[in-house]
């Protein structure tokens, strides 16, 4: 076995870890939305909002890079933990110059939502609890949130979208008002 075959597994060996570490840490892993989910996820975003639209998790960036380069005139934000799917976003930002993209290596928990007019996710369970008790708490404007597969434990939604795909992905869309 040579060296360079040597560093190749040991740096193959740390991505692997990385990633199952983030995924037990956050709870899911950085897996992208498909492309019928991205597109379909897009048509839902009035380009008319103002404010921020945020990705609440947004992985390696499928997500987040297609609504920049959708909406140009928009500010993007995306939130990751995960920081390997956060630094390759971060490198197709820049090569793709999308000025009006954000990209932040944080817990979107602890972020501030209060400018969104928009929010996209594709967590987990227990990160839509998460998500529905900081808007119970933080949000005080009307906010639309768009979000593959999982819904809000204790919100109506819209409307709910099923993808043609094999597992009918539901794509919940709610129009969020404060109490
Ligand atoms: C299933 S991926 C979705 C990626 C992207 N939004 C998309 O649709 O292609 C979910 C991502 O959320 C991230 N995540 C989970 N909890 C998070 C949190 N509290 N703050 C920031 N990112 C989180 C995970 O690391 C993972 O990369």
């Amino acid at each position: 076995m040579n060296y360079f075959f040597l560093i190749l597994l040991v740096i193959v060996f740390l991505i692997v870890l990385s990633i199952v570490w983030s995924t037990l840490k956050t709870g899911i892993s950085p897996m992208m939305s498909s492309s019928k989910a991205c597109k379909t996820m897009l048509a839902e975003i009035d380009n008319h909002e103002k404010g921020l639209l945020i990705d609440l998790g947004s992985g390696w960036g499928t997500l987040v890079i297609a609504a920049a380069q959708k909406h140009p005139n928009k500010q993007v934000i995306g939130y990751e933990l995960s920081w390997l799917p956060w630094l390759v976003s971060k490198i197709l930002k820049y090569s793709l110059r999308l000025d009006n993209l954000t990209l932040y290596r944080k817990d979107f928990k602890s972020a501030e939502l209060s400018a969104a007019s928009t929010l996209v996710c594709y967590l987990f369970p227990e990160g839509m609890v998460a998500l529905q008790e900081k808007l119970a708490h933080e949000v005080f404007n009307q906010v639309t949130i768009v979000s593959n597969t999982f819904a809000l434990p204790s919100c109506q939604p819209t409307r709910v979208i099923r993808l043609r795909d094999f597992y009918q992905t539901p794509i919940y869309v709610y129009h969020w008002q404060p109490k």
